[in-house]
């Protein structure tokens, strides 16, 4: 035990106050000049910023990509604070795992006519492994690919090209669900995106954006919105990126930063028993009855479209030819004859 004498008890209270006063100085101005930083990027701040971050990161997220936590310091530091935004801000979204030219040609075909129809949603969004960027192809698939990127210009389509060697080099094949479950990380700046299934069929763009703007949709979890947790037409199915490759023809997606540093990734299918609302996006068997926005289609064991008992096959080649000419889609395509 030690004992203290009155004056070291004082110094070492003055010394307590001392330490105190300064450091609450400090803070307080470190406080303001985090303030100022702030006012001056959001005065700086283009109005299409999140478009510019999006493509930014895209480019430079090589390293790490499985690793949620370190990503999302990389994308706190591009992405100082987005406004909360009081109308929602929304994706349509293709992704493809393989190069496969006539699915390529199809998210053209999608891409072209909801952007020519003036679709109500802002962004188009194509996901594939960055890995396509460095390859060397056979003909019909770098054909294609070269075609969608004139297409990304002329349509206004985002490429999110995926880093997905932390998944390769860990022995991983790459799947559909996998390519989203890393890439999934750059919708944060969106209240919602909504994957469509390629090969598909736009009919009716007006309908289809209905998918988006006619009901309440779950979006961010929040105890204060019922619609978030319990919500009629839509049905939360989580992303099983272990267990399936395939993910639902039709899910909406939402991905928040929620408090210490994690972040909340959400994936509802739409409740297809809901009269009028389940049919807006459908398979082939649903063009008989009834209106749909979009059809997407079935594939054969070898990826192939099934052209059997669907009535769209014939204008859907059409329009894929309109957009990839030059390439044959009754070929078959392998990776051997690069
Ligand atoms: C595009 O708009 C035209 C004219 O409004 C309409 O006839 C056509 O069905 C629309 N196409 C799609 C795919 O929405």
């Amino acid at each position: 035990m030690v004992l203290l004498t009155h004056s070291t008890v004082s110094v070492i209270v003055s010394t307590g106050i001392f330490v105190i006063f300064t450091s609450l100085l400090f803070l307080s101005g470190y406080a303001l000049q985090q303030q100022s930083v702030r006012n001056i990027q959001h005065a700086i701040r283009p109005p299409d910023q999140p478009k510019a971050h999006l493509y930014k990161r895209s480019s430079q997220d090589s390293q790490s990509d499985l690793d949620f936590d370190a990503q999302q310091e990389v994308i706190e530091e591009l992405q100082p604070e987005i406004p909360a935004r009081t109308t929602g801000n929304y994706a349509y979204l293709q992704l493809l795992s393989e190069p496969d030219p006539s699915n390529i040609c199809s998210a053209i075909v999608l891409f072209k006519q909801l952007f020519a129809n003036g679709t109500a949603i802002q962004d188009r969004l194509f996901m594939y492994p960055r890995e396509w960027d460095t390859m060397s192809f056979s003909k019909p698939i770098s054909t294609a690919l070269s075609l969608l990127h004139a297409a990304s210009l002329q349509y206004g389509i985002w490429l999110l090209p995926i880093d997905m060697k932390a998944a390769t080099s860990a022995g991983y094949a790459i799947t559909d669900t996998k390519l989203l479950r890393i890439g999934q990380i750059q919708f944060m700046q969106y209240d919602g995106v909504l994957f469509l299934q390629t090969p598909g069929l736009l009919l009716d763009s007006t309908k289809l954006d209905s998918v988006l703007t006619s009901r309440p949709l779950p979006l961010r979890h929040d105890k204060k919105r019922v619609e978030s947790y319990n919500n009629e037409a839509w049905i939360p199915v989580p992303l099983r990126a272990e267990r399936e490759a395939d993910l639902p023809p039709v899910y909406l997606i939402t991905v928040n930063n929620i408090e210490n540093g994690n972040i909340e990734a959400r994936g509802h299918i739409p409740n297809v028993a809901l009269d009028g609302f389940g049919r807006i996006v459908t398979g082939p068997w649903g063009v008989q009855s009834g209106e749909p926005g979009y059809v997407f289609f079935e594939r054969d064991i070898d990826g192939k479209v099934k052209w059997e008992h669907n009535p769209l096959f014939g204008s859907w080649r059409a329009q894929q030819y309109e957009v990839c000419d030059g390439l044959d889609f009754d070929d078959v395509y392998d990776d051997d004859d690069l």
